[in-house]
């Protein structure tokens, strides 16, 4: 099995990098492949929304790493998202990349959208300084998973568990009980 990591958060020591760090570990003892991709770390252009990848399935823009995620997507059994909240959503350089990937995840049909990435499976985790419950009744991890969710929903891509942590100021360590959330949910892939 394939699995895709993209990590969205700019912070090497944080949270989201801590959690997806364990679920990397995780997936490597089951001894599966896993890529491994920073947002931070890419050059990705923005969509200029000229549409014409929706007719030819191509991106007018000069190539840059946004077809280099899209082709590992592509070859990915399973992708693994870890988005921290900013401002009740998914950090820009992320959703810069899913915008440039759009053509190779979802086809625009006359009536509605036909998915290109059905098969494939999903986690999503998030984190805020918001605490529980007000990160998620408040759309804080809560909008963050719900943007995510839009994305790979429209491609296809079928959820297996999301994780949400709040109060990421107050408890900025993860705990033992964080710590099995991140393998448990990892299990689920297999
Ligand atoms: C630009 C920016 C916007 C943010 N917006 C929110 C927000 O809307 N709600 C919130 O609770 N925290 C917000 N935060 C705080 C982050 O979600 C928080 O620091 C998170 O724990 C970072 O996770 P990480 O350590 O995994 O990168 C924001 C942080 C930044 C840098």
């Amino acid at each position: 099995m394939n699995i895709l990591i993209i990590n969205a958060s700019p912070r090497k020591n944080g949270l989201i990098s801590n959690m997806l760090g364990i679920m990397r570990a995780r997936i490597e003892e089951k001894g599966c492949n896993v890529e491994f991709v920073r947002a931070n770390d890419l050059a990705v252009k923005p969509c200029t929304g000229c549409m014409s990848c929706r007719k030819s399935a191509k991106c007018v823009l000069p190539e840059d790493d946004s077809q280099r995620v899209l082709k590992l997507l592509q070859d990915a059994d399973a992708v693994i998202v870890g988005a921290p909240c900013y401002w009740g959503n998914i950090p820009g350089q992320l959703k810069l990349l899913f915008d440039r990937m759009v053509y190779g995840m979802m086809r625009d049909t006359p009536r509605f959208p036909e998915p290109l990435m059905k098969g494939k499976r999903a986690i999503l985790i998030s984190t805020s300084t918001t605490p529980y419950p007000f990160n998620r009744l408040f759309n804080q991890t809560h909008g963050a998973i719900r943007a995510l969710k839009e994305i790979l929903g429209y491609a296809g891509i079928k959820l297996v568990g999301t994780i949400e942590r709040g109060g990421t100021q107050m408890h900025p360590e993860l705990s033992d009980k964080d710590r099995r959330k991140c393998e448990k949910l990892v299990d689920k892939l297999f």
